[in-house]
């Protein structure tokens, strides 16, 4: 190797030595006479002192040297007089005189500086990805979430699950996205769909008698684009047999209590983690992904105020939605202007408005002079004390009102509470809080296409003693299906699988699939469940989300090495990117677009 040792590793126990490194150049100070360069390898950074005095030829070569030039280095460890030691670097206490200087390669002025951590323009950061991934936060990024698939693998193995691959090119499969299909040039006209998931494959091999299944495996979406979604992303794909809800939600809280000390022993996790049915969180918290660092839980005043003489709250009740709140703590000083942000808030989410009521005293013997609100002449100071009391607001708090069907007034205090919680800093950023959500619906109603859709996947079993309702009340049946989330994230999902035919058959019927269809696309799976299917089930948490928490970031490009923009474009490949007339010939495909497309297109601008 040109290198005998790593630049970061190097302290007072090599003083003495001799010693080649190799790297680039993190930064470069020149004092005339004497030249410093701070060496980087991915180890980290050693101070490397060049003198003109003793090493003229060397001192004369970095004389030429810029940033991120690629050097080898060949010199003696020293340790450094007392006023000079750095306890910022921790490599601080020593140096290296180098003695042999050799530019490995030279480097172009930088579109991104590496030893800064300035805000840099994400197209940039993308386009030049090389040279991000250089910067300490990126290089931190990667490590975590080596070290987490190292655990994870590890972990899994203990337990006697075994890692198996399965196909990327393969059938469409139903996890509700659009998928991306690759064309076939053997069989004009057909194609493959990337796996969303590896879900048929996962319980087939339960067929196939492996019993515990693992992969991190690869899926493909093609959906709108987040902060935390991609259009390629990693799983941790689990599915095990013979076993109930307890065993899989066991395995995870172990797996996740411990790749959390291993990777962040610094964060607090909760334990042993809470479990919130589905309809629970959403009456506490307006959502089934909460973030349950803080409480701010929402209230139900629906009853205090259908009568009351305001036409918006009573109207809504009238008309089968409710009234609830939610209270910010010390909102009570909020200018008007400040409240209305919250208006705006709730109107961006669907809400038609947003009622807000200041109490500057306890709302049990609140006067007219201590209670402020847009509508307080229609509510009535009884009314509006009781909503706070109900509320559980306190002197000096302000409570926030939405009056609408459930669906919206969720969606808007949901945004409502992390919205009040990032204002006041209530969420601990080192903190995990992990739950499941359990108890999910079976299917919901899509009003669009008038049927009910899985809530889950098809393939989700529905519970048992909800069975009887599952032609008559199909909304009301309760499926064998978990959630993980984090602090406001959904981690995993996962369930108790239908491993019968018949079973399967009737909630593809309820889905509104017949026979003909459930033939043509799952006829394969409800074969499997002829030949000795075992009862069996499982999980799959989204590893980009995972690595993004334990990395206290807020977005998954931050911890992926080579990230999609929002619009699904590579600027550094180009991707997806025109492909040659032969090519599409060979496929047997017309393209309708003979434009290239515009640059702005390529850049996902
Ligand atoms: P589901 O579709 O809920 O379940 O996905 C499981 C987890 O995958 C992650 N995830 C994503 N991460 C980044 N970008 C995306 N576009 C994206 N989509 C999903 C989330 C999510 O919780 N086969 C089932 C699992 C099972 O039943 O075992 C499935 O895929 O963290
Ligand atoms: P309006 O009657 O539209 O002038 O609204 C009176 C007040 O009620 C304003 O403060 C609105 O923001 C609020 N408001 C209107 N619709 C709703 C609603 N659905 N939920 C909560 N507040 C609302």
């Amino acid at each position: 190797m040109l290198k005998t040792e790593n630049c970061g590793e190097l302290g007072l126990d090599q003083v003495g030595r001799s010693v080649r490194l190799a790297g680039w150049v993190h930064r470069r100070r020149d004092h005339g006479g004497v030249i410093f360069l701070d060496l980087r390898d991915r180890s980290g950074l050693v101070q490397v002192v060049l003198r003109s005095e003793t090493a003229a030829e060397a001192y004369a070569a970095a004389d030429e040297v810029r940033n991120e030039y690629v050097l080898e280095i060949q010199g003696n460890v020293l340790a450094r007089e007392s006023q000079t030691v750095n306890p910022n670097m921790p490599t601080g206490e020593i140096e290296v005189v180098a003695t042999r200087l050799v530019v490995l390669n030279p480097a172009k002025p930088l579109p991104i500086q590496v030893n800064e951590d300035d805000e840099v323009d994400e197209l940039i950061r993308l386009k030049y990805r090389y040279i991000d991934l250089r910067r300490d936060a990126m290089r931190r990024s990667l490590e975590l979430r080596h070290r987490m698939n190292h655990y994870i693998r590890n972990f899994m193995t203990e337990r006697d699950f075994w890692e198996i691959e399965t196909p990327q090119l393969t059938a469409a499969t139903p996890e509700g996205a659009r998928d991306y299909v690759v064309p076939s040039r053997l069989h004009h006209g057909t194609f493959y769909a990337l796996p969303q998931a590896p879900q048929q494959f996962k319980q087939l091999l339960m067929v196939a008698g492996i019993e515990r299944y693992f992969q991190i495996a690869r899926c493909f979406r093609d959906e709108d684009l987040r902060a935390d979604r991609q259009p390629e992303f990693t799983q941790l794909d689990v599915e095990w047999s013979f076993v109930d809800e307890e065993d899989i939600l066991g395995l995870m809280e172990e797996l996740f209590n411990g790749l959390t000390r291993e990777l962040r022993p610094d964060m607090t996790t909760p334990s042993p983690w809470s479990r919130i049915p589905y309809a629970e969180a959403l009456e506490r918290f307006g959502t089934d992904q909460p973030d349950l660092r803080f409480g701010l839980e929402l209230s139900d005043c629906s009853d205090l105020v259908k009568d009351s003489g305001f036409g918006v709250f009573a109207g809504a009740v009238e008309a089968g939605g409710r009234v609830r709140g939610v209270v910010m703590p010390t909102g009570a000083e909020l200018s008007r202007k400040e409240v209305d942000r919250f208006t705006d808030l709730a109107k961006t989410l669907g809400a038609k408005g947003l009622v807000s009521i200041q109490f500057s005293a306890d709302p049990s013997t609140a006067t007219e002079d201590d209670v402020r609100s847009p509508v307080l002449r229609h509510l009535g100071l009884e009314t509006a004390n009781a909503i706070g009391q109900r509320c559980g607001a306190a002197s000096g708090d302000l409570v926030l009102l939405a009056a609408d069907a459930d669906s919206v007034v969720n969606t808007t205090l949901d945004g409502i509470r992390r919205e009040i919680a990032r204002r006041l800093e209530l969420a601990d950023p080192l903190a995990l809080h992990y739950a499941f959500i359990t108890e999910f619906p079976l299917v919901e109603w899509n009003s669009d296409e008038d049927r009910w859709d899985a809530m889950h996947h098809p393939f989700t079993a529905p519970f048992e003693a909800d069975m009887d309702k599952l032609e008559s009340d199909p909304g009301a049946v309760r499926a064998r299906a978990y959630d993980i989330v984090a602090n406001g994230y959904e981690l995993a999902s996962g369930s108790i699988r239908i491993h019968q035919r018949d079973m399967q058959e009737r909630v593809f019927r309820l889905l509104g699939m017949d026979e003909a269809e459930a033939q043509e696309r799952f006829g394969h799976m409800l074969e499997a469940f002829e030949y000795g299917a075992p009862p069996h089930g499982g999980i799959a948490p989204g590893l980009d989300r995972v690595a993004m928490l334990l990395a206290g970031r807020s977005n998954i490009r931050e911890v992926i090495a080579f990230p999609k923009t929002q619009a699904a474009t590579d600027p550094m490949t180009g991707a997806p990117s025109p492909i040659p007339q032969e090519q599409l010939d060979e496929l047997a495909i017309i393209t309708r677009v003979d434009e290239t497309p515009s640059e702005d297109a390529v850049d996902g601008a």
